[in-house]
């Protein structure tokens, strides 16, 4: 299929993405409305379905983007959307620990409050990154943990590592956003 897409029928695929992409997103809107009133009684959290739904509809968003030929970062976007997306991962990390791991725990939950801070995503690069970087190696040593036998959770080690992927992306989109700002800095006149 992906060989078959041409400048010419690009955006009609891209189309028939978004609109798989938006049933999920409703899916979860949908299960997340169930779980939160308690109709239906799971083992996934309300913001769990809450955070796939944003996670499936900012990639909806961004594919509409590309259709319509824009393909540049909003720095307030980027670094909202990964704030949230960080903090939350944290918080859930510090849920899927056993209850024993008293300081990830503590810093799983010291994570989250940095990234769900709003005042701290107003604030230059250079704190956004770090904080990056800090989930990112927490997550790289936790996997490790696991992987190990050193950590005791009940989350499995891919899922971390898939997570950790997530914090690569954020200062990466993170300098991609800057970049573009500087650029709109410089273009626009004094
Ligand atoms: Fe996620």
């Amino acid at each position: 299929m992906a060989r078959g897409i041409r400048a010419d029928n690009y955006v009609a695929f891209n189309r028939s993405i978004i609109d798989l992409v938006k049933r999920i997103s409703d899916y979860k809107h949908n299960m997340r409305e169930l779980q939160a009133t308690g109709k239906m009684r799971s083992l996934v959290w309300p913001l769990f379905f809450q955070h796939t739904a944003r996670e499936a509809d900012r990639f909806a968003t961004r594919l509409d983007m590309y259709s319509r030929g824009s393909i540049e970062f909003d720095r307030t976007e980027v670094v909202d959307f990964w704030s949230k997306t960080m903090g939350e991962h944290s918080a859930f990390i510090s849920h899927l620990l056993d209850p024993d791991e008293k300081l990830l725990i503590s810093q799983a939950n010291k994570l989250e409050t940095s990234f769900r801070n709003e005042n701290f995503r107003h604030v230059r690069g250079d704190h956004v990154m770090k904080a990056a970087n800090e989930i990112l190696d927490f997550k790289t040593v936790g996997e490790k943990g696991i992987y190990d036998g050193k950590i005791k959770p009940i989350i499995s080690p891919t899922r971390l590592a898939r997570a950790a992927r997530g914090c690569q992306v954020h200062p990466r989109a993170q300098t991609n956003a800057s970049r573009v700002e500087s650029r709109d800095i410089m273009r626009t006149p004094a």
